[in-house]
């Protein structure tokens, strides 16, 4: 399988079994959009899931907010995003990549932007949080949502988007203490890598040179991942100093510092940034996962996800969809897993191997099925059933209560 062709087939599994759809597609598409479908949507539900458990909810220093796409024009050219958020066209112009817009009826109408990254409502919500929460420093404030972006030429796939998700975190210390929070969050975003199951050796750190780095940064990681389509950038780490808190104070005139009660410092605080895009992060689970091998006479495709991340974590079927006693004992059998997850799918349709196959496309990581031993034809196997292992193939006769454990842990 040469790389462009797994890409293929990648975008074709995802259109194909409901993950992901080009966007607007009855009307020709629209360059830069895809929409998720019904499995996409929980895959991604999943992806922020757990990193709103692991970058906000296990945390006692970080705090969440939901801030909103448009905004003040003040505060992209604060931001620098007016002077500099912008890409080389052919002729060597520079073309600010992001999108405007209009608010207001008429003469009252005025121009303003879509937000081109989540961090611009979280700076301009500082003193809200501070006044609101009185958070000890280090503390960081998370964010899930859309960004918009006027990329000149969108491709592969979800990776380069127009309109995307961003997972990020602005976190503000102490300004002597930016080396070691920036040590603290690239070790968090390794252990995410880890546990959404992407493999560490398609991983690398890059440390991005001088000229390189946004306007704010004094100090960016890239964490790169091997895409079909080569290395490229999966997320970023960033030293923002005080940049955005002195730019946006000095711009609208509120102060936005912070007062150590202990010391009765007053100081603006310095901003270390991981962020994530939900998309590539998305695509990265698809390449490290997509696999094929021969399974008896055929050619078998599955994915390998994690099991946090799969958007089904079982399916349970009857053996015969015309027995009502074996529908009737699976549909129990149903019922009773999805008290640990309610992700339980259920499929009677077509042979047994069939099914299988079905749920290997989607990463279903285990399938369930009852037989007339269940119901205890075979008095010594009576409530057992069959537990099939997606990667392996392989099926193990167990109790329903050690199946029901097998997936809690695998889940967990
Ligand atoms: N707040 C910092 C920031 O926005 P960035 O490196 O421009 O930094 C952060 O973007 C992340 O957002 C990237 O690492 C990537 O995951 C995602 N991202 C950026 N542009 C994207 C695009 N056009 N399509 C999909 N994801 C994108």
């Amino acid at each position: 399988m040469t790389d462009m062709n797994l890409m293929e087939k990648i975008v074709s599994l995802c259109k194909r079994r409901g993950f992901v759809f080009p966007g607007s597609e009855i009307y020709g598409g629209l360059a830069g959009t895809f929409d998720y479908g019904p499995l996409g949507v929980i895959l991604k539900e999943n992806v922020q899931n757990l990193w709103l458990s692991m970058f906000r909810d296990s945390r006692d220093d970080m705090y969440g907010i939901d801030a909103r796409i448009l905004m003040n024009p003040k505060v992209w050219e604060a931001s620098g995003h007016v002077s500099t958020f912008a890409d080389p066209l052919e002729d060597g112009k520079m073309f600010n990549t992001m999108f405007k817009t209009t608010v207001g009826v008429g003469e009252e109408a005025t121009s303003i932007y879509l937000r081109p990254e989540t961090a611009g409502g979280i700076f301009t919500n500082f003193k809200n949080v501070v006044d609101s929460m009185h958070p000890k420093l280090p503390f960081g404030i998370a964010q899930i949502g859309t960004a918009f972006r006027n990329e000149i030429a969108p491709r592969d796939f979800i990776f380069r988007l127009r309109e995307l998700s961003q997972m990020e975190v602005e976190y503000f210390v102490k300004p002597s203490d930016w080396e070691q929070a920036f040590e603290e969050w690239r070790k968090q975003m390794h252990l995410f890598a880890k546990m959404i199951g992407l493999p560490q050796e398609m991983l690398h750190e890059l440390e991005v040179g001088d000229g390189d780095r946004a306007h704010y940064s004094k100090r960016t990681i890239d964490f790169e991942f091997d895409y079909p389509f080569g290395r490229k950038e999966l997320w970023g780490l960033a030293y923002r100093t005080d940049f955005d808190l002195s730019a946006h104070a000095k711009a609208s005139t509120v102060e936005l510092t912070y007062l150590d009660e202990e010391t009765k410092e007053k100081f603006i605080p310095h901003v270390i940034e991981p962020s994530l895009g939900v998309d590539r992060t998305i695509l990265a689970i698809f390449v490290s996962a997509y696999r094929e091998d021969q399974m008896g006479d055929e050619t078998r495709t599955y994915l390998a996800l994690a099991p946090k991340v799969a958007p089904v974590k079982a399916m349970v079927s009857p053996l015969l969809k015309n027995k009502p006693e074996l529908v009737l004992k699976a549909r129990e059998v149903r019922k009773e897993l999805q008290k640990i997850h309610p992700a339980i799918a259920w499929d009677d349709n077509g042979n047994i191997g069939k099914r299988y196959r079905r749920q290997d496309e989607i990463g279903t990581p285990f399938c369930i099925t009852i037989d007339f031993d269940t119901l205890g034809e075979t008095p010594e196997l009576k409530d057992t059933v069959t537990l099939r292992h997606r990667d392996s193939g392989t099926q193990e006769r167990l109790s329903l209560n050690e199946v029901a454990s097998r997936i809690k842990t695998a889940i967990e």
